[in-house]
This record gives structure tokens, C-alpha cells and sequence, in this order.
């Protein structure tokens, strides 16, 4: 099976997780993964802005019974935490997709695939036992667009998540200097190659045993993920800039599902977004890596969840590490929250039982937080 670090079980916070990632990972992956755009002040924001969130400690209540679950889109979620589409996941962990997504399942969470993802929607259901959420980055190309919906559909996906704040790759730095985002001359594919054989753990499991390495729904029009100069080419050349909320009708035309638009970090975009009739919104700025200077997603949010008004779900992702920082959203607004960088680190740490781990451990925090701050129920604030 999967080779787990033997150090996992001493992992208990999510800077453990990433840590053991940056020792496993070959730099390049690390950096991917790590990084954000420009000067990285958004993606920085994006979890230090927690920090002015104080939260109201309560007494003497009585905080026997604690329930974290919540219901979305038809389903009940043990926790109100989903997974957040990570892209090139399958290079993170042998067949990554399908590791995280049976984490997810085991903590009664869904879990949301890439259009970038290296597994295939199918292959997540068939070895996850459970149909993954979809995301879709609309592509020059319609037709490649139907072919995603279509296998989503096929895959008996749930919901649908439509990112939108990708209309053209951010700047990011890291990217550029380890070749992620730009191809390198000779002497920075030597250094590539040499920092993968100084990974041998993860050339054997990833490398070599976790293939084939292509973006598995767009394996017949884009290049290899492990090429990855050649693939983040591909994706700035095919993702549709143009696109506006007019091309909602062309993908309801091809999926039946509820849709959630991930990407709104401007009051105005909410109010369009619930006239366009979508079914939740997702407030992310891509984990600080597209436009660097926006605000955190969690200074954003309260202004966005009151344009709402409560008329959709309104989910939030972008710094959290915890389940404190998931009360914290909760109480700033949020009906759920998405985690990135925190299971695609503790999946390159250890395979599906590091994010089974951590996912333990977000339920846990969370729930200790609910009792300390006198709150029995995540989905509702009577007696706050
Ligand atoms: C390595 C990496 C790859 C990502 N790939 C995608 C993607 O393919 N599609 C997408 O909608 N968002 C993608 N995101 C953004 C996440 O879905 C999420 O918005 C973000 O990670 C939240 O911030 P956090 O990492 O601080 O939790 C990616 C994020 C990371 C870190």
C-alpha cells in the first residue's frame, strides 16, 4: 500500500503536515502547492486575518451533546468542511485523488475534483466508493466543456463547483523559478531531476507507481500533468478568458445538478450570482494564488454573506488550518468551508490516512471550540 511517514502520528497541527510535505515532496511540487501569486501578501492574509476573529468564550452551559453535521445540497455532512479542488493532486500521492477522496468519505465530508485532477471522476467513484464533487474551469473549447460535464454526470457527481476566478493564470513567482510554470534550460532540468531522485520515497510511490500522470478528464486534448511546463502552458492558452455569467445557460444546458460558483470576493458578484439563479457561492480568492493584494477571504466574507442574506448557501475557503479557524468562518458568515492547501499537505505527507488524520483532528478542534464558546449546534446560534 501507500507509504506513510513514519513520523505521521506525531503530526498534530497543520504546519506538521506541511513540514513533512516539504521533506517529501520534490521542491518543484512543494513550491506548487506552497506558493501563491506576486509578493504572496493575499495568500499570507488569507490565514493570519483569522487572527482578528475573536471568538466569545461561554460558561457553565451544558455542552453534553455537540453536532457538527449540517445538510447541503441534499446531503448531511458529518462536518460543514469539504474538500477544495486541488489540481495535479495525483502528483502529490500515488493516485492522490482517490487517497483523499476515501479520507473524505470516511469522515462523512465530499470531496471536490480538479479539472486538473490526475484521476478521472469514474476512477474516484469506482476506488472511493463515492461519486466526487466536479469542478469545471470553462476552456476555449465548448465541446471540451460538454466532454467534462458529461463525464461528471456520468460519474453521478452531485454538485457542481463552476470556478471562475481563473480566467488567466496568476502570476506566480515560485512557479516561474522552478520550472513549474515555464520551461527551463538544461542546467534547471538537471536540478528538477536531481531534486525528484533525492525524493526516493516519492519516486517510487508517485513517480513510478502512481501513473499514468495526465490530467485524467482532459487526458485525450491536454498534455501530461507530469510535463509541467507543457500543461500550465496548456491551461493559459486554453482557459476562456471570456467568459461571463451569459455562459451559465450553455452549462445548465449540459448538467442538471446544483451549481456553486467559486470565486466571489465582491459583494456585487454575490448579488449577480444569486440573480443568475446559481445554487451557492464559494468566497475564495484561490488560496492567494491569483490576484495578490484582494483581501482575505475572511475580512470578505461578512460583507458578502449580508448581500446574500441568506437567499443561498454561501461556502469560503482560503486559510484554514483548523477547526477553530472552521468555527470561525461559521460565525463570520459561513454555512461551510473548503480546506486546500491543508489536505493536499497532509496527503503528500501520508497518503489517505495523513488526510484521514487530519480531518480527525479538524473535527476534533472544532468540536472542543463549539464547547468552549457554548455552542451546541453548528447550524444554528439560538442561545449565542
Ligand atoms: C496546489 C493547489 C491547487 C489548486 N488547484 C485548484 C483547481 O484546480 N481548481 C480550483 O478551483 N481551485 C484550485 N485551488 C484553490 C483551492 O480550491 C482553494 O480555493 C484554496 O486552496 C483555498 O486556500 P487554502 O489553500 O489556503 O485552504 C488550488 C489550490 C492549491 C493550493
Amino acid at each position: 500500500m501507500v507509504t506513510v511517514m513514519s513520523n505521521l502520528s506525531q503530526a498534530v497541527s497543520s504546519a506538521d503536515y506541511r513540514a513533512m510535505a516539504k521533506r517529501r515532496l520534490p521542491a518543484i511540487l512543494f513550491d506548487y502547492v506552497d506558493g501563491g501569486a506576486y509578493r504572496e501578501t493575499t495568500l499570507q492574509r488569507n490565514a493570519s486575518d483569522f487572527d482578528d476573529i475573536l471568538l466569545q468564550q461561554r460558561v457553565m452551559r451544558d455542552m453534553s451533546v455537540i453536532e457538527t453535521a449540517i445538510d447541503l445540497f441534499g446531503a448531511s455532512l458529518a462536518l460543514p468542511v469539504i474538500l477544495a479542488p486541488v489540481g495535479f493532486a495525483g502528483m502529490l500521492a500515488r493516485r492522490g485523488e482517490v487517497q483523499a477522496a476515501r479520507a473524505a468519505a470516511a469522515a462523512g465530508i465530499p470531496f471536490c475534483l480538479s479539472t486538473v485532477g490526475v484521476c478521472t471522476a469514474a476512477e474516484v467513484r469506482r476506488d472511493a466508493g463515492v461519486p466526487p464533487w466536479f469542478q469545471l474551469y470553462v476552456t476555449r473549447d465548448r465541446g471540451l466543456v460538454r466532454s467534462l460535464l458529461e463525464q461528471a454526470s456520468a460519474a453521478a457527481s452531485p454538485v457542481l463547483v463552476l470556478t471562475v476566478d481563473l480566467p488567466t493564470p496568476g502570476a506566480r513567482y515560485r512557479d516561474q523559478r522552478s520550472g513549474m510554470a515555464r520551461g527551463l534550460g538544461l542546467t534547471g532540468q538537471m536540478r528538477q531531476a536531481a531534486s525528484g531522485v533525492a525524493h526516493p520515497a516519492w519516486l517510487w510511490d508517485v513517480y513510478l507507481r502512481g501513473r499514468p500522470h495526465n490530467f485524467g478528464s482532459l487526458a485525450a486534448a491536454a498534455p501530461a500533468a507530469a510535463d509541467f511546463a507543457a500543461a500550465w502552458q496548456w491551461i493559459g492558452q486554453n482557459f476562456d478568458p471570456s467568459v461571463t455569467w451569459a455562459d451559465l445557460d450553455f452549462i445548465r444546458a449540459h448538467w442538471s445538478g446544483p451549481i456553486i460558483v467559486k470565486g466571489i470576493m465582491a459583494a456585487d458578484d454575490a448579488r449577480v450570482a444569486v440573480r443568475c439563479g446559481v445554487d451557492g457561492i464559494i468566497v475564495s480568492n484561490h488560496g492567494g494564488r491569483q490576484l495578490d493584494g484582494v483581501s482575505s477571504t475572511i475580512k470578505a466574507l461578512p460583507a458578502i454573506a449580508d448581500a446574500v442574506g441568506g437567499a443561498l448557501p454561501v461556502l469560503v475557503d482560503g486559510g484554514i488550518r483548523s477547526g477553530l479557524d472552521v468555527l470561525k468562518a461559521i460565525e463570520a458568515g459561513a454555512t461551510a468551508c473548503l480546506l486546500g492547501r491543508a489536505w493536499a499537505f497532509a496527503l503528500a505527507a501520508g497518503g489517505e490516512a495523513g488526510v484521514t488524520r487530519m480531518l480527525g483532528q479538524i473535527a476534533a478542534e472544532l468540536r472542543t471550540a463549539m464547547v468552549l464558546t457554548g455552542r451546541n449546534s453548528i447550524m444554528t446560534r439560538e442561545g449565542a
